[in-house]
């Protein structure tokens, strides 16, 4: 049975370290924010087994005036990949973001990643550009009201 829930940045530490830092520690798969309050953790469940996550932070750096929060960690196990989950997750974080009053939603997205942002709306803006040590990426954004 599919859930997805709200938990603790340490429950899903495991998904991103399977999916997102192959090859690292867990302790490598903090992303800096995730304590904070404002942060939103975001886990989906198959029975009681978490098999994918998405965080949403605040970033003091937007890039723009009303981007406040940026999506992180998107990931799902590979066995469940392809079967919806990265769907749900992607909208059960811009429906607390509506209910947060929020307007749009950034993130720097994968470039593997980009196509499956772009089905829900999301832009890719400028130029893809590298972060060392993952890779790849763009960045994309979409007003969500
Ligand atoms: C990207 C990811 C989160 C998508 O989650 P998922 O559960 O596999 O995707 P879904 O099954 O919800 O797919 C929804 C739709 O997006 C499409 N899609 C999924 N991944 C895609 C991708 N990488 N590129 C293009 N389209 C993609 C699916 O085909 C599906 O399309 P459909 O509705 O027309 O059939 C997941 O594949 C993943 O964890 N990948 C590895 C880590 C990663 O890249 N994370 C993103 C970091 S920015």
């Amino acid at each position: 049975m599919l859930s997805i829930k709200t938990t603790e940045a340490s429950e899903i530490l495991k998904v991103r370290l399977d999916i997102l830092r192959k090859g690292m520690t867990l302790e490598d798969c903090h992303f800096s924010g995730d304590n904070d309050p404002e942060s939103i953790h975001f886990a989906a469940f198959d029975s009681d087994h978490i098999i994918g996550c998405c965080t949403l932070t605040v970033n003091p750096q937007s890039m723009i005036k009303d981007s406040y929060y940026q999506l992180r960690g998107m990931a799902v196990l590979e066995d469940y990949q392809g079967s919806g989950i990265g769907r749900k997750l992607l909208l059960a974080a811009e429906s607390k973001l509506i209910e947060l009053g929020q307007k749009v939603l950034w993130f720097n997205a994968r470039t593997s990643a980009v196509g499956f942002y772009q089905k829900y709306g999301y832009q890719a803006l400028g130029n893809e550009f590298i972060i060392e040590g993952v890779g790849p990426h763009y960045k994309m954004l979409k007003e969500i009201l």
